[in-house]
């Protein structure tokens, strides 16, 4: 039986929380941000002044983690983290993180808990490779490492061009060659997921391409 789940899997900022969420409210499915929960476990680490690549008490710090998603913000323990968890340091800290098997295996139970008969949305590098492998439909989203970074730049109020851009770019490629060549749960495109370049479409072009593959089901 397939799960009630669309899986979208792609790298660093190709727009996967932002299609992923519009897709959601336009079925009325909830939304799994899975990489928040891999930048939230390396924000706690941090706090704990625990090192990232301590993968025992890493798993350990993952397993318990007291987070809650309430209204579109994330607190842990109590504090709103939403900005902070969204740095390129903790960015790099969550690639780190979930380079670990335990941490992996740790953070499953959680995100499997966000599916309910409601249906759900799951972006990430794994959903449908291992978290959701029977979802009803999958999605591999990219676009050009440029595009991925001016796309970041402009969240974060970066200029398109000078050095602030150029370590956008190197610290995307980064993560992209990070998150590719890791043994456990690499980034990769499924055959039967669907292709989806947003490089030169709208928001609003990829969240109807990604309905109709939907409703061609
Ligand atoms: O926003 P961006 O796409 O750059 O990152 P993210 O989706 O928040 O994920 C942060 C990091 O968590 C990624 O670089 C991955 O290494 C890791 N991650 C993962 O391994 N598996 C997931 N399902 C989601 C994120």
């Amino acid at each position: 039986m397939p799960q009630k789940v669309i899986a979208i899997d792609g790298p660093s900022a190709s727009g996967k929380g932002t299609l992923a969420q519009r897709v959601a409210d336009a079925l009325g499915w909830r939304y799994l941000d899975s990489g928040a929960l891999y930048r939230i476990t390396a924000l706690y680490a941090r706090n704990r002044r625990t090192a990232w690549d301590n993968e025992a008490a890493v798993a350990a710090l993952a397993q318990a983690l007291p987070v809650e998603f309430v209204e579109g913000s994330v607190l842990l323990d109590g504090e709103d983290v939403s900005a902070a968890i969204r740095s390129e340091e903790i960015g790099m800290g969550a690639s780190r993180v979930a380079a670990l098997p335990a941490v992996r295996t740790a953070l499953l139970q959680r995100q499997h808990a966000f599916l309910t008969e409601q249906g759900l949305v799951a972006d990430g590098r794994d959903m449908g490779s291992v978290v959701f492998p029977d979802a009803v439909l999958k999605v591999f989203l990219t676009a050009s490492p440029q595009v991925r970074a001016e796309r970041r730049a402009k969240q974060i109020g970066v200029p398109l061009a000078g050095a602030g851009f150029e370590r956008i770019l190197a610290d995307i490629e980064a993560r992209d060659e990070a998150d590719r060549n890791r043994t456990v749960a690499p980034l990769q495109k499924l055959p039967e997921a669907h292709l989806l370049d947003t490089s030169a479409l709208t928001i609003e072009e990829s969240v109807k391409k990604v309905l109709d593959w939907y409703r061609e089901k």
